[in-house]
């Protein structure tokens, strides 16, 4: 079950997002350090604002279970509004491979489409993230660049690939 997030899931939210940031720390541009000590209210807030439909996150839900999530951002200001960025996009192991990671970028591209004015979708993946890569190009995202270390964790570097999607 793919369904928007709203404040009740604001546990279950942290408790993944934590979990993809210590289990795969490579994938993302934020780390657990920087997330682990955001209150829950805060948490809860937001999904709550995700309702307006601008600043969603999905859950990919098995047997009730929170297994799967992606957000959708739209950018707030007057010149990019035409634009939303993905991000956070993580399955737990254990449902990997069972096309939740599709079945959730799906839907965020469904509700992309139906915010008036935004055109294109944006992300960004660490070009050797084969499994995030091929799901992102399979959906149709279109590569425009690479960042050369983009990212800087204790003296390593870490390069990103920039895609986007184009709404028909
Ligand atoms: C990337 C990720 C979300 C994929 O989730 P998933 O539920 O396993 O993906 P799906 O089962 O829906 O697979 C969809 C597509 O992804 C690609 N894919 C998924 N796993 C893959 C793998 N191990 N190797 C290559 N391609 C893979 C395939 O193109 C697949 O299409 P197919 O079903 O037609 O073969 C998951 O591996 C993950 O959470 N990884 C760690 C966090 C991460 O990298 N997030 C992305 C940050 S940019």
């Amino acid at each position: 079950m793919i369904r928007p997030l709203d404040a009740a899931d604001a546990a279950a939210f942290q408790a993944l997002r934590l979990r993809g940031l210590r289990e795969s720390p490579e994938a993302f541009g934020s780390t657990y350090e920087e997330e682990a000590g955001i209150p829950l209210d805060e948490i809860a807030a937001r999904l709550a604002r995700g309702a307006e439909g601008e600043d969603v996150v999905f859950g990919a839900l098995d047997d009730g279970v929170l297994v799967g999530v992606a957000g959708l951002r739209r950018d707030r200001h007057r010149k990019a509004r035409h634009r939303a960025h993905v991000w956070g996009m993580y399955v737990a192991p254990e449902a990997r491979g069972r096309g939740l990671g599709r079945a959730l970028l799906e839907s965020l591209i469904a509700h992309a489409r139906t915010l008036p004015g935004v055109e294109r979708l944006t992300l960004s993946v660490v070009p050797d993230n084969q499994a995030a890569r091929s799901l992102y190009l399979h959906l149709g995202f279109v590569s425009y660049g690479l960042e050369p270390r983009a990212y800087r964790l204790d003296g390593e570097y870490w390069d990103s690939e920039h895609m986007a999607l184009v709404l028909a």
